[in-house]
């Protein structure tokens, strides 16, 4: 059988490296892939971009199931292409990833179906919005409607960063077009969770779950970044806490998805704040997460590709997902100065001697030499029964990798 995964991150590698191991699959097409799908076993990356052009070769190339990492691919329809050639693929139609594409979308969507979530306001007009911020309880939360490359949400602390934060947005249009409309939510306090569940149309299997290092600086300070390091699952989910996100977040979508007639299949990530032991649904994600996938997929026992047929063939319920007792830590290797600007073109030197599992990110396979082509560069992962040993190897795995510029939290 052979696949495709599309997607040129370590979610995708962390992916391919997964299904590489199954011993149904042939040959897995990374489009683009990366220095690392470049090495990894049964791997051929293929460098296409156009969503006509990677269908037209899913067909000719007996493609039998596609993946897709990044969401921008689903927000523009692919899954609708896929489908409308026959062609199996992972993720949902334009339309339903809407719930990702579209934070009036999924916020109305939160507040018809009863899915515990901020309060919120929409706004088209930038006078109403600076009118509603003149008696605003600060923080507030102002969020682009579409997306904008993670740099979409501010929290704003003050009157005038807000009124800079929604001029930016609606009349700057830094997003060209994605911030023209805004929402302006309560700011809740807590700690996040990602929790990722798998949907086949029908019926929903909790994946799971992970803690997510979105700040560029150790003490979560600084810009917020795709993701700068992950621990699953995450280590305060507990069987209490669990019921409330089934009752209050999940059972609630899965119905609202049901109800809304919405054609999805595939990964629903919810992004989570836990405030008070109450779980509150910050986000929508249409697809896995980056750099969760990496702390998963480690620990993954089960067969990927047959829980993805699964999905495929509407038989979630009768799939066992195994998972290895064991808790996982990866950290994200940067180019210095990401999520703003940085060099790349470096040589990466790795010490063969690594106990982690590496997955490659920023990277491209270049005469023979694997060199940094991104922000977030490589992933590191270590796996114990413990916490803390699963950090210790990490960290010391991460002295035997070397390239120019390289920065890390060392707080993950
Ligand atoms: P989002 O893309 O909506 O998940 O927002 C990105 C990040 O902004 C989240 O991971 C949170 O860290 C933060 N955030 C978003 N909404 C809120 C909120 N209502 N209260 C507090 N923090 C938030
Ligand atoms: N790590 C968060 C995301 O993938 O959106």
């Amino acid at each position: 059988m052979n696949v495709m995964i599309i997607g040129n991150g370590g979610r995708e590698h962390a992916l391919a490296w997964k299904l590489a191991q199954s011993n149904k699959i042939d040959k897995i097409y990374c489009v683009p892939g990366n220095g690392g799908t470049a090495n990894e076993k049964k791997c051929i990356n293929i460098k296409i971009e156009n969503i006509d052009e990677i269908a037209t070769f899913a067909k000719e190339n007996n493609v039998y199931l596609t993946i897709v990492g990044p969401e921008k691919y689903l927000i523009e329809g692919i899954a609708d292409k896929f489908e409308n050639l026959g062609l199996n693929i992972i993720g949902p139609n334009k339309k339903a990833s809407m719930l990702e594409g579209s934070k009036e979308f999924s916020r109305n969507f939160c507040k018809k179906y009863n899915i515990q979530s901020p309060n919120y306001s929409v706004f088209n007009n930038y006078n109403s919005a600076l009118n509603y911020i003149k008696n605003a309880k600060f923080p507030i939360v102002i969020k682009a409607d579409g997306i904008a490359s993670g740099k979409g949400v501010v929290i704003a602390y003050n009157f005038s960063d807000a009124k800079k934060c929604i001029y930016d947005f609606m009349i700057k249009d830094i997003f060209s077009g994605s911030g023209k409309k805004i929402i302006i939510e309560e700011f809740l306090e807590g700690y996040e969770m990602s929790i990722f569940l798998l949907f086949d149309g029908i019926n929903y299997k909790f994946f799971q779950s992970a803690k997510d290092h979105k700040k560029i600086n150790e003490g979560e300070k600084g810009l917020n970044t795709g993701g700068m390091g992950a621990i699953s699952p995450h280590p305060k989910l507990d069987n209490e806490l669990m019921k409330k996100i089934e009752e209050k977040i999940i059972l609630p979508t899965i119905n609202g998805i049901k109800s809304e007639q919405l054609n999805y299949k595939g990964v629903i990530f919810l992004g989570l704040m836990i405030k008070n032991n109450e779980p509150y649904l910050l986000e929508y994600n249409v697809r896995f997460g980056d750099p969760e996938t990496q702390a998963m997929m480690p620990l993954l026992k089960s067969d990927l590709f047959d829980i993805l047929n699964n999905i495929i063939n509407k038989n979630l319920n009768k799939t066992e997902i195994i998972w290895d007792n064991k808790i996982s830590c990866c950290v994200v290797l940067a180019s210095k100065g990401y999520p703003l600007k940085y060099d790349t073109g470096y040589n990466i030197k790795f010490d063969i001697n690594n106990t982690a599992t590496i997955f490659h990110s920023g990277t491209i396979y270049k005469n023979g030499k694997i060199v940094t082509n991104g922000g977030r560069v490589i992933s590191v992962v270590g796996t114990n029964i413990n916490l803390e040993n699963a950090r210790k190897n990490v960290y010391s795995s991460i002295q035997n990798i070397y390239f120019e510029n390289m920065y890390y939290r060392k707080d993950i």
